[in-house]
Parts: structure tokens; C-alpha cells; sequence
């Protein structure tokens, strides 16, 4: 900690009462209007130290009132001129996606595999929500998921453990820059620590079963990523893990968390989650609630004010010490002071100029949209083609900005008919009609040229507490798709989905399909500019496309079996189940483009390193020619992949180390350079430790995780 920073904390400790000091761990919810004044008489006591701002016990799927700047400046005022030692309060809202304007869901984000605008997009998020009293947001979430029924698979990166650590660094960094008390930024914070993602069955809150193993490799390296990067708050989460709540657990919150990760900041707990480990049956009662979390490293208390209603009385009665108290209070003023609350507490609302974040929104929403179809390069259209669109998406709006919108405007968002109608004036009729509808659907396919197919799913099937069971399309929309190959008419689908859904039965139906996702205030017209080739689609899937939902879990970073059967990479793969083929129906990786790659064999001036080598950062340098050998300027996502042949613990078949999303020119040939070193070619064993392990691995470069071209390189 800075010494400056610790002066003032040690002095401002010596002069709070324990009650006080309470308050700073206490984060109560914007009060309702009949709760004001005592909410104020809170304030002017010094028992809050946060305000959440985002209200109810699942915020993503209520309303929200807007924030009213004024109100908040007011409650700050009596924190400072009024509260026993003026310490400003922490107002934190979820801001997941988007502020005013509203970006592709994160998972759609990371489809982009383009950090830098995802960097970009999260400083034009931290840049509206400060200017509407945020001070910290609870972003961005972490959580390696590999089950697409999870209604919050949305929020996360999808299956990668990479991936989500590249992400993370790219969200932290734009939210927070390099000096997280400019007005502008806002704090970080790295959720749902940890494996929240794995709950069983995709089932949300649900108990996920994670040995250390695991942990280490897939669950902890996103966070991993956010704590190197500076992120100042972490949230831990409701689900337990393997039999420890999350909430009351040291080994999860200070051993891994502090002591292994190096954390520095605070952790806030879930919405209610510290009252929660009474239902858990880890505790007794609230008092119990209390001194485990704090205990175990959580320091503020989000919601239920279990710590302000209990824990004077545990120091008192000697349960706790106040040394522990002292502790979580030094982090949170540490956070505090780091945002520069002390020196600027108020909001001054300004006029933001919005066109560049709207432009931007744009860029995201069309990186992030992943061509899995184009048969006979039917896309991108001909815009004196007319166009049939029907579909219950034609017309919608709210689905397209996703879940946990709690501050953007359908009345910003086009739908796909008025995007599409600008790009080909005159040749587009728009049908939403399916059930009584039907017909005129059918005539508007039958009078096409080409029939576009938007279809999805409602935003309300997403976000938290939105499991669903099934994640292929309504009845409707499938018997939409036949209707649509019954008039023998060339179509494309576009699904306005927040998860890869089932794609047997649906993508075979089309001649092109692209994977819009909710994608925010742009969504619409980024569609219609990849449609109409104004824009080349390069997304690539952050998660596999399963063909049915009874093959959940699939994904690609799987260890061998052993035997000769292998779901995901073919081997066999008809014998996974004996009534069903279960590879991926899109792998990891995957997405088309409207021009051609060609990639040269891989090349590595330096096949073999020593253990020692590496140790001291030396490093494999590899090399691939990438050629675009097709009609159009585009970018492509080179990837790279290893796998460590022989390892003490089994490892990946596949493991993705690398990527570099980079634009290739028409009948350009680049030379696109990757190096592996001691943080690539290692891996955790059980006990947390890391280790590079002489041996040989394969390293794999190429357009998605099923490549096969590939090196051999060593370790001696
Ligand atoms: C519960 C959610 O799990 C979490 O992601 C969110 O940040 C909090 N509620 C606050 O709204």
C-alpha cells in the first residue's frame, strides 16, 4: 500500500468509533421516497459506507429508476459535511454491458476476440456512468461457463480460461485506465468470484462441484488476469463451492484470493449472500452469518446489513476482534482513496457528446457477430435483391440490447426492418407474423428474392435467475424455418440470441446463418452491414454451438479419455452416445468471413528451450503466413493452440495460448509472429503450484480450436 495512502487511513482509523467503522462495510440499497429520512439519519451516523444503486435482488431484470444526479450529490453532502468523520460514500451500480449506450452482451464482446475495443468500449462506459454519479461497477463478470442453459452465460466469456483473462485485463483497463481517480473511470469490480459458472445443470445459484485442479486451470485465470491489471474489487459469489459457501470461505477469499492471487482491494459479498449462509446450513444465525464472512475476507456486506446489525456486538462479546474489523475498513477506505473520493465526491454532470460511443458500439456489435454459414457465398446481398424479413425479431427492439439494460433506451435501438429498409430503400417488405400471421409471412417469402429469417430468443430467457432447459427456437420460429424451405427461396437466418443455442435441425435449414446475439443499441444496423457486405463479418465463437443440449458440456479444452472415442475432435465420435453424433456443431473458435485464408506451415527458428530457459523468460518465437487469397478486405483471428504431450497431470487436447485478431487486405500476405513462454507453456497442479514441465508439445495455429496444422516444439 502507498505510504501516503496508509498515513491518512491510519489516521482517520484513530479517530472512528466501531460503529463507524461498521458503516464503511455496509452497503444498504437506494432507499424508496417513504425511506428517505431515515436513510439520511444512516448517512449522517456514518453507517454507509456504499450505495447500491442497481435495486432488487435481481436488478438485470427490473426497471430501474434512472439516476437522479441531484439526490445522490445531496446523500454525499451529509456523508461529508454531516457523518462523524466526512468519508464520502461509494455509489456502485451494475453496469454490465453499457450505460446510456448499450454494447453487445460481454459474451457477444468477447466473440470479437478484439481487445482493444473492448478496452475502448468499456471506457466509453466508464465515462457515461461517472457522469451520472457511478463510482464503481460491478464488472465485468468472469465466469468460465461451459452450460448454455445458464441464464448468465451472457454476462461472462464464455468457455476459455485465456480468453476470459484477456478479456478481463481489456475490460479492467478501460474501466478503470491508469489512474482510476480521473473523473472519467470508475472502479472495477472482478464477479462472481468463484465458480459461479459451474453450477450444476446450468441451474442459477446452484452448488458446483470444482476440485483444485480445476480451479486453478480453468476457473481462477480470468481473475487472475483483473488482479494483475489492477482491478480493485472483487465480488464473491452465492454457490458454494464443493461444500464451502464462497461467502464464508478463507480458503477461497484470503488464502487464494490475497495470499496466491495478491489481491489488494475489497470484496464485496453477492446481493444478500452473507444472511444467505443460514439457508447454506452453515450457519446459525445472523450473528454466525457475520463473523464467518468477515473471517473469511469478505468485506462489505452487500444488502442485508448483517455486518451493521451484528458485528459490534461479536467484537463486544469477543467472537471478533476489531483488529479484523480495522482490516476490511483499511481496504475499503484504501479503494476509496484510490478513486479520489476524498478529493471529489460530488458528480458535476456535464453534456457527454454520445456519437463516438454509438460509432463504437457499432464497431463492437459488428467484431462481435460470428458468420456460421454462407453456402455458395450467398452473403453478403445484392442490394437490388428484394428481401423478404419476417420473424418475430423483425420489428423487436428490447431483445436486441440484452439483459441488465438498466440505463439504455429502445428508443436509441433500430430494429433489423428500419436498419435494413435505410441500406435497401424500396426492396425490403417486413413481416413480424407467425401463428395468425402465417400467411402473410408465407406470401412475403414466396414474393422475395431471398428470405431473412430473424429469430432468437427474448431477452427475458437471459440474464440472472433465467435458466432455461431448452435452448433451441420456439415451435413458431421452427416451423417459420420449414415454411421458409418449403418455398424453395435462398434464406439466411439471423439469431438474436444471448447463448450459442441448439443448432441441429436449425443452422442445416439455412443457406447462411449469422449469430447476432443481443447486441446492443447497433445491433440492427450491424446486421444489415454485414448483410450487405458493407461490413465483413470476424467474429469467432468464445463458446462451442452444441447440436443438442443433451451434449452440454462440450467444449473443447477437454482432456483425452484414453480411449478411442472422442467427442469433440471426431475421433470416434459417433460412439459418444450411441443414438447421436456429439461433436461440436460449431467448435471454439469458429466463425467465417466473406474472403479466404490461406496459412502456410508453421515455422520456429527455436524448437527447443530449456526448462531454465524459459524459467528466465526465454521464449519459443513461431511464425505463420496468413494469405487472403479472396474477394475482401478483412480481419482474421490467427489462433494458437498447445498441447503438452506428456505432462504429470493430464492435460487440454487443446488449450488456446494465444490470438491475434489482424486485418489482411485482398491478396495480402502477412507474417503474424506468436511467442510462448513460462506463463504459456505451464499449468497449476492441485496444491497451486505452477510449473513448466520438460517435454514435448504441439503447438497448433490456425482459424478456430479444430486446426490440425501443427509443430512439434521442446523442453529439455
Ligand atoms: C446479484 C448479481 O448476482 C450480481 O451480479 C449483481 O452485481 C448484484 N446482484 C447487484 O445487483
Amino acid at each position: 500500500m502507498e505510504k501516503d495512502i496508509q498515513k491518512k487511513i491510519d489516521e482517520l482509523l484513530s479517530k472512528m468509533t466501531l460503529r463507524e467503522k461498521i458503516g464503511q462495510l455496509n452497503q444498504p440499497e437506494t432507499p424508496t421516497a417513504d425511506k428517505i429520512e431515515e436513510f439520511k439519519d444512516m448517512v449522517r451516523k456514518g453507517e454507509v459506507g456504499s450505495i447500491l444503486m442497481s435495486c432488487g435482488a435481481t436488478a438485470g431484470n427490473d426497471a430501474q429508476g434512472a439516476i437522479n444526479v441531484e439526490f445522490y450529490n445531496k446523500l454525499q453532502r451529509i456523508a461529508v459535511e454531516e457523518s462523524p468523520n466526512g468519508i464520502p460514500i461509494l455509489f456502485g451500480r451494475d453496469v454490465i454491458h453499457g450505460h446510456n449506450t448499450v454494447f453487445p452482451i460481454p459474451l457477444a464482446m468477447t466473440a470479437s476476440f478484439n481487445e482493444e475495443l473492448i478496452e475502448k468500449s468499456f471506457m466509453d462506459i466508464a465515462k457515461e456512468a461517472s457522469n451520472d454519479s457511478i463510482h464503481w461497477t460491478f464488472t465485468p463478470m468472469l465466469d468460465l461457463a461451459r452450460d448454455p442453459r445458464w441464464g448468465r452465460i451472457i454476462e461472462g466469456p464464455g468457455e476459455d480460461p485465456y480468453l476470459g483473462a484477456r478479456v478481463a485485463v481489456a475490460a479492467v483497463r478501460g474501466l478503470q485506465g491508469n489512474n482510476v481517480s480521473d473523473k472519467d473511470k470508475i472502479l472495477a469490480c472482478a464477479k462472481h468470484y468463484i465458480g459461479y459458472g459451474a453450477s450444476e445443470g446450468g441451474r442459477d445459484y446452484h452448488r458446483t462441484e470444482i476440485t483444485d485442479y480445476s480451479l486453478f486451470n480453468y476457473y481462477l485465470p480470468a481473475f487472475k488476469g483483473a488482479v494483475d491489471a489492477g482491478a480493485l474489487t472483487v465480488m464473491s459469489s452465492f454457490n458454494d463451492v464443493s461444500g464451502q459457501p464462497v461467502t464464508s470461505s478463507r480458503y477461497y477469499l484470503t488464502e487464494i484470493l490475497r495470499n496466491k492471487l495478491g489481491f489488494m482491494g475489497f470484496v464485496v459479498s453477492d446481493y444478500d449472500a452473507v444472511s444467505q449462509l443460514k439457508k447454506q446450513g452453515v450457519a446459525q444465525d445472523e450473528e454466525d452469518c457475520a463473523d464467518m464472512s468477515l473471517s473469511a475476507g469478505l468485506d462489505m456486506d452487500m444488502h442485508d446489513s448483517v455486518y451493521l446489525n451484528n458485528l459490534e456486538k461479536s467484537v463486544k462479546e469477543k467472537r471478533i476482534s476489531e483488529d479484523i474489523i480495522d482490516t476490511a475498513v483499511r481496504r475499503v477506505l484504501y479503494v476509496k482513496f484510490k478513486k479520489g473520493l476524498f478529493d471529489n465526491p460530488y458528480c458535476e454532470k456535464k453534456e457527454i457528446n454520445r456519437i463516438s460511443h454509438f460509432e463504437d458500439a457499432l464497431k463492437m456489435a459488428e467484431e462481435s457477430i460470428v458468420l456460421l454459414k454462407n453456402d455458395n457465398g450467398l452473403l453478403p446481398l445484392k442490394k437490388d435483391k428484394k428481401v423478404g424479413l419476417v420473424g418475430p425479431f423483425v420489428h423487436e427492439r428490447r431483445s436486441l440490447l440484452g439483459s441488465w439494460t438498466l440505463d439504455g433506451k429502445e428508443s436509441e435501438t433500430r430494429n433489423i426492418y428500419e436498419a435494413m429498409r435505410e441500406k435497401a430503400p424500396g426492396k425490403i417488405e417486413g413481416i413480424t407474423g407467425v401463428g395468425l400471421g402465417w400467411d402473410s409471412s408465407v406470401r412475403c417469402m414466396f414474393e422475395s428474392d431471398v428470405v431473412v429469417l430473424c429469430l432468437g430468443e427474448s431477452w427475458t430467457a437471459t440474464g440472472e435467475h433465467r435458466a432455461v432447459s431448452d435452448i433451441s427456437l420456439t415451435d413458431d420460429q421452427k416451423m417459420l424455418i420449414k415454411k421458409a424451405k418449403q418455398t424453395g427461396k435462398k434464406t439466411v437466418g439471423v439469431l438474436f440470441c444471448g447463448r450459442p443455442i441448439e443448432m441441429q435441425g436449425i443452422a442445416d435449414n439455412f443457406d447462411a446463418l449469422i449469430l447476432a446475439w443481443h447486441g446492443g443499441n447497433m445491433c440492427a444496423d450491424a446486421v444489415a452491414n454485414i448483410i450487405y457486405g458493407d461490413c465483413v463479418p470476424s467474429g469467432r465463437m468464445p463458446m462451442t454451438a452444441v447440436r443438442k443440449a443433451t451434449h452440454i458440456p462440450l467444449y473443447y479444452n477437454v482432456t483425452s479419455s484414453g480411449r478411442p472415442v472422442n467427442c469433440y475432435y471426431g475421433e470416434n465420435a459417433g460412439d459418444c452416445y450411441v443414438d447421436s453424433l456429439a461433436t461440436p456443431y460449431y467448435p471454439f473458435g469458429y466463425g467465417l468471413s466473406y474472403t479466404e485464408f490461406r496459412y502456410s506451415d508453421i515455422r520456429c527458428d527455436n524448437p527447443q528451450l530449456s526448462v531454465d530457459n524459459i524459467k528466465n523468460g526465454k521464449k519459443f518465437i513461431l511464425s505463420v503466413d496468413v494469405e487472403n487469397i479472396g474477394e475482401y478486405n478483412s480481419k482474421e483471428t490467427v489462433q494458437l493452440y498447445i498441447n503438452d504431450k506428456v505432462a504429470s497431470m493430464m492435460r487440454p487436447i487443446k488449450e488456446l495460448k494465444g490470438f491475434k485478431k489482424i486485418l489482411i487486405n485482398k491478396g495480402e500476405k502477412v507474417s503474424v509472429k506468436f511467442e510462448l513462454g513460462y506463463e504459456e507453456l505451464g499449468f497449476y497442479l492441485s496444491n497451486g503450484e505452477y510449473t513448466v514441465e520438460p517435454g514435448e508439445f504441439s503447438v497448433y495455429i490456425g482459424k478456430n480450436s479444430l486446426t490440425n496444422r501443427s509443430i512439434t516444439i521442446k523442453i529439455i
